[in-house]
Protein backbone atom coordinates (compact mmCIF):
# COMPACT_ATOMS: atom_id res chain seq x y z
CA UNK A 1 0.00 0.00 0.00
CA UNK A 2 1.12 3.12 -0.95
CA UNK A 3 0.21 6.18 0.98
CA UNK A 4 0.87 10.04 -0.28
CA UNK A 5 -0.10 12.80 1.80
CA UNK A 6 -0.56 16.14 0.05
CA UNK A 7 -0.58 19.78 1.36
CA UNK A 8 -2.72 21.25 -1.21
CA UNK A 9 -5.80 20.23 -2.62
CA UNK A 10 -5.27 20.62 -6.17
CA UNK A 11 -2.16 18.87 -5.88
CA UNK A 12 -4.16 15.88 -4.49
CA UNK A 13 -6.71 16.40 -7.27
CA UNK A 14 -3.60 16.72 -9.78
CA UNK A 15 -2.31 13.65 -8.84
CA UNK A 16 -5.15 11.71 -8.83
CA UNK A 17 -6.45 12.94 -12.22
CA UNK A 18 -2.69 11.99 -13.67
CA UNK A 19 -3.34 8.25 -12.40
CA UNK A 20 -6.63 7.66 -14.03
CA UNK A 21 -5.54 9.58 -17.14
CA UNK A 22 -2.36 7.45 -17.67
CA UNK A 23 -4.64 4.35 -17.55
CA UNK A 24 -7.31 6.10 -20.12
CA UNK A 25 -4.00 7.14 -21.84
CA UNK A 26 -2.11 3.51 -22.13
CA UNK A 27 -4.90 0.94 -22.49
CA UNK A 28 -7.12 0.30 -25.19
CA UNK A 29 -9.61 -0.43 -23.74
CA UNK A 30 -9.45 1.32 -20.10
CA UNK A 31 -12.30 0.29 -17.56
CA UNK A 32 -12.75 3.01 -14.37
CA UNK A 33 -14.33 2.35 -11.39
CA UNK A 34 -15.79 5.72 -10.05
CA UNK A 35 -17.22 7.24 -6.81
CA UNK A 36 -19.43 10.27 -6.43
CA UNK A 37 -19.38 11.81 -2.72
CA UNK A 38 -17.45 15.42 -2.35
CA UNK A 39 -14.36 13.78 -2.00
CA UNK A 40 -13.74 13.21 -5.73
CA UNK A 41 -15.47 16.45 -7.04
CA UNK A 42 -11.44 18.17 -7.90
CA UNK A 43 -10.31 15.00 -8.91
CA UNK A 44 -12.88 15.08 -11.83
CA UNK A 45 -12.11 18.71 -12.86
CA UNK A 46 -8.52 17.97 -12.92
CA UNK A 47 -9.27 14.86 -14.95
CA UNK A 48 -11.13 16.94 -17.52
CA UNK A 49 -8.34 19.96 -17.14
CA UNK A 50 -5.74 17.09 -18.14
CA UNK A 51 -7.99 15.29 -20.73
CA UNK A 52 -8.25 19.16 -22.74
CA UNK A 53 -4.81 19.92 -21.85
CA UNK A 54 -3.53 16.64 -23.60
CA UNK A 55 -6.27 16.28 -26.14
CA UNK A 56 -7.04 12.91 -24.11
CA UNK A 57 -9.92 11.07 -26.08
CA UNK A 58 -12.47 9.01 -23.71
CA UNK A 59 -13.75 7.66 -26.52
CA UNK A 60 -12.62 4.43 -25.87
CA UNK A 61 -13.14 4.27 -22.19
CA UNK A 62 -15.88 2.38 -20.12
CA UNK A 63 -16.91 3.79 -16.77
CA UNK A 64 -18.78 1.92 -13.88
CA UNK A 65 -20.17 3.53 -11.11
CA UNK A 66 -19.92 2.41 -7.61
CA UNK A 67 -22.90 2.90 -6.18
CA UNK A 68 -26.75 4.55 -6.93
CA UNK A 69 -29.54 5.43 -4.64
CA UNK A 70 -32.88 3.32 -4.82
CA UNK A 71 -35.54 5.61 -5.77
CA UNK A 72 -34.58 7.98 -7.64
CA UNK A 73 -34.38 8.92 -11.45
CA UNK A 74 -31.38 9.32 -13.06
CA UNK A 75 -31.97 12.92 -13.60
CA UNK A 76 -32.90 13.54 -10.07
CA UNK A 77 -30.94 16.45 -8.74
CA UNK A 78 -29.39 14.23 -6.17
CA UNK A 79 -29.15 11.16 -7.90
CA UNK A 80 -25.66 9.74 -8.59
CA UNK A 81 -26.35 9.46 -12.27
CA UNK A 82 -26.80 13.53 -12.21
CA UNK A 83 -23.65 13.77 -10.40
CA UNK A 84 -21.38 11.89 -12.41
CA UNK A 85 -23.22 13.56 -15.66
CA UNK A 86 -22.51 17.35 -14.18
CA UNK A 87 -18.99 16.26 -12.55
CA UNK A 88 -17.49 14.71 -15.52
CA UNK A 89 -19.40 12.86 -17.89
CA UNK A 90 -20.90 15.90 -20.33
CA UNK A 91 -16.93 17.26 -20.23
CA UNK A 92 -15.94 14.33 -21.62
CA UNK A 93 -16.24 12.67 -25.31
CA UNK A 94 -17.26 9.30 -23.56
CA UNK A 95 -19.10 6.92 -25.80
CA UNK A 96 -22.71 6.90 -25.21
CA UNK A 97 -23.57 4.08 -23.53
CA UNK A 98 -20.24 3.61 -22.03
CA UNK A 99 -21.17 4.81 -18.31
CA UNK A 100 -22.93 2.52 -15.88
CA UNK A 101 -24.32 3.42 -12.87
CA UNK A 102 -27.58 0.98 -11.33
CA UNK A 103 -30.81 2.01 -12.63
CA UNK A 104 -32.17 3.89 -9.20
CA UNK A 105 -35.92 2.87 -10.84
CA UNK A 106 -35.13 -0.79 -11.66
CA UNK A 107 -38.35 -2.45 -11.35
CA UNK A 108 -36.67 -5.50 -10.61
CA UNK A 109 -33.57 -5.04 -8.14
CA UNK A 110 -32.53 -8.03 -7.32
CA UNK A 111 -32.30 -8.51 -11.14
CA UNK A 112 -30.69 -4.97 -11.78
CA UNK A 113 -27.93 -6.37 -9.26
CA UNK A 114 -27.37 -9.59 -11.56
CA UNK A 115 -27.46 -7.58 -14.24
CA UNK A 116 -24.56 -4.50 -13.23
CA UNK A 117 -22.76 -8.07 -12.09
CA UNK A 118 -22.65 -9.57 -15.09
CA UNK A 119 -21.50 -6.62 -16.82
CA UNK A 120 -18.79 -6.32 -14.81
CA UNK A 121 -17.52 -9.48 -14.78
CA UNK A 122 -16.96 -8.77 -18.36
CA UNK A 123 -15.29 -5.58 -18.24
CA UNK A 124 -12.51 -5.97 -14.96
CA UNK A 125 -11.79 -2.69 -13.63
CA UNK A 126 -8.43 -1.16 -14.25
CA UNK A 127 -8.53 0.82 -11.34
CA UNK A 128 -11.69 1.65 -8.43
CA UNK A 129 -11.02 5.35 -6.94
CA UNK A 130 -12.70 5.42 -3.79
CA UNK A 131 -13.90 8.00 -0.63
CA UNK A 132 -14.52 6.18 2.44
CA UNK A 133 -17.36 7.13 4.54
CA UNK A 134 -17.33 8.49 8.48
CA UNK A 135 -17.67 4.68 9.52
CA UNK A 136 -15.31 3.14 7.30
CA UNK A 137 -17.94 2.09 4.22
CA UNK A 138 -16.92 1.83 0.71
CA UNK A 139 -19.38 2.47 -2.14
CA UNK A 140 -22.42 2.16 -0.01
CA UNK A 141 -20.95 -1.24 1.60
CA UNK A 142 -21.68 -0.62 5.63
CA UNK A 143 -20.01 -1.87 8.16
CA UNK A 144 -21.72 -5.36 9.24
CA UNK A 145 -21.07 -8.90 10.47
CA UNK A 146 -20.67 -10.13 7.38
CA UNK A 147 -20.06 -7.99 3.59
CA UNK A 148 -21.36 -9.34 0.53
CA UNK A 149 -19.22 -9.57 -2.25
CA UNK A 150 -20.96 -8.71 -5.28
CA UNK A 151 -23.67 -5.73 -6.12
CA UNK A 152 -26.65 -5.49 -4.05
CA UNK A 153 -29.05 -3.43 -2.15
CA UNK A 154 -28.38 -2.21 1.00
CA UNK A 155 -30.40 -0.65 3.71
CA UNK A 156 -28.45 2.73 4.40
CA UNK A 157 -27.20 3.15 7.99
CA UNK A 158 -28.75 6.07 9.90
CA UNK A 159 -25.34 8.17 10.23
CA UNK A 160 -24.65 8.01 6.71
CA UNK A 161 -28.61 9.33 5.76
CA UNK A 162 -27.18 11.67 7.87
CA UNK A 163 -23.95 12.46 6.48
CA UNK A 164 -25.22 13.03 3.30
CA UNK A 165 -28.74 15.10 3.78
CA UNK A 166 -26.05 17.93 3.60
CA UNK A 167 -26.82 17.17 -0.70
CA UNK A 168 -30.70 17.11 0.26
CA UNK A 169 -33.03 20.49 0.73
CA UNK A 170 -34.46 17.84 3.68
CA UNK A 171 -33.16 14.93 5.33
CA UNK A 172 -36.10 12.68 5.22
CA UNK A 173 -35.26 13.74 1.49
CA UNK A 174 -32.15 10.77 1.63
CA UNK A 175 -33.07 7.64 0.32
CA UNK A 176 -33.29 4.63 2.72
CA UNK A 177 -31.90 2.15 0.21
CA UNK A 178 -29.45 2.08 -2.10
CA UNK A 179 -27.54 -0.16 -4.80
CA UNK A 180 -23.73 -0.99 -4.34
CA UNK A 181 -21.01 -2.86 -5.68
CA UNK A 182 -19.96 -5.36 -3.59
CA UNK A 183 -16.33 -5.37 -1.95
CA UNK A 184 -15.51 -8.47 -3.62
CA UNK A 185 -16.45 -6.80 -7.15
CA UNK A 186 -14.27 -3.63 -5.29
CA UNK A 187 -11.02 -5.81 -4.30
CA UNK A 188 -11.17 -7.01 -8.25
CA UNK A 189 -10.13 -3.45 -9.54
CA UNK A 190 -6.35 -3.83 -10.55
CA UNK A 191 -5.71 -0.85 -8.97
CA UNK A 192 -7.30 0.99 -6.27
CA UNK A 193 -7.20 4.86 -5.25
CA UNK A 194 -7.90 5.46 -1.82
CA UNK A 195 -9.26 9.19 -1.08
CA UNK A 196 -10.15 10.66 1.76
CA UNK A 197 -9.66 14.68 3.09
CA UNK A 198 -10.27 16.55 6.16
CA UNK A 199 -9.62 16.30 9.59
CA UNK A 200 -12.98 14.75 10.07
CA UNK A 201 -11.75 11.57 8.10
CA UNK A 202 -8.34 11.29 10.20
CA UNK A 203 -9.65 8.54 12.70
CA UNK A 204 -11.31 6.46 9.95
CA UNK A 205 -8.45 6.53 8.25
CA UNK A 206 -6.06 5.19 10.86
CA UNK A 207 -8.49 2.62 11.44
CA UNK A 208 -9.24 1.67 7.72
CA UNK A 209 -4.92 1.71 7.45
CA UNK A 210 -3.96 0.48 10.51
CA UNK A 211 -6.35 -1.25 12.27
CA UNK A 212 -7.36 -5.18 12.32
CA UNK A 213 -9.08 -6.18 8.91
CA UNK A 214 -12.43 -6.48 9.80
CA UNK A 215 -16.11 -6.07 8.22
CA UNK A 216 -16.68 -3.92 10.91
CA UNK A 217 -14.85 -1.39 8.94
CA UNK A 218 -15.12 -2.28 5.30
CA UNK A 219 -12.30 0.49 4.09
CA UNK A 220 -10.04 -2.41 6.30
CA UNK A 221 -10.47 -4.85 3.71
CA UNK A 222 -8.20 -2.92 1.10
CA UNK A 223 -5.18 -3.72 3.42
CA UNK A 224 -5.35 -7.01 1.49
CA UNK A 225 -4.95 -5.68 -1.91
CA UNK A 226 -2.00 -5.64 -4.06
CA UNK A 227 -2.70 -2.23 -5.98
CA UNK A 228 -3.54 0.15 -3.46
CA UNK A 229 -2.20 4.24 -3.23
CA UNK A 230 -3.83 6.50 -0.57
CA UNK A 231 -3.84 9.71 -1.30
CA UNK A 232 -4.13 12.05 1.66
CA UNK A 233 -4.79 15.95 2.75
CA UNK A 234 -2.59 16.60 5.98
CA UNK A 235 -5.32 16.79 7.86
CA UNK A 236 -7.28 13.23 6.43
CA UNK A 237 -3.61 11.79 7.25
CA UNK A 238 -2.84 13.77 10.99
CA UNK A 239 -3.37 10.54 12.71
CA UNK A 240 -0.96 8.26 10.83
C1 LIG B 1 -21.09 8.33 0.29
C2 LIG B 1 -20.80 7.48 -0.97
C3 LIG B 1 -19.41 6.93 -0.95
C4 LIG B 1 -18.48 8.03 -0.54
C5 LIG B 1 -18.69 8.36 0.92
C6 LIG B 1 -17.93 9.58 1.39
O1 LIG B 1 -22.17 7.89 1.01
N1 LIG B 1 -21.72 6.42 -1.22
O2 LIG B 1 -19.09 6.39 -2.22
O3 LIG B 1 -17.15 7.64 -0.71
O4 LIG B 1 -20.06 8.44 1.24
O5 LIG B 1 -18.51 10.75 0.94
P1 LIG B 1 -17.75 12.16 0.92
O6 LIG B 1 -16.73 12.04 -0.16
O7 LIG B 1 -18.80 13.16 0.58
O8 LIG B 1 -17.15 12.35 2.26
Amino acid sequence: MIIKRFDRQEELDRYAAHLINTIVREKQHPVLGLATGSTPVGIYKAVIEEASRTKLSFGHVTTYNLDEYVGLAPDHEQSYSRYMNDHLFKHLDLGKGNTHLPDGLAADPEAECRRYDEMLAQQPLDVQLLGVGHNGHIGFNEPDAQLHGRTHVVKLKEETRKANARFFDQAEQVPEFAFTMGVGSILKAKMIILVARGGDKAAIVKKALQGPITTECPASLLQTHANVIVLLDADAGRDL
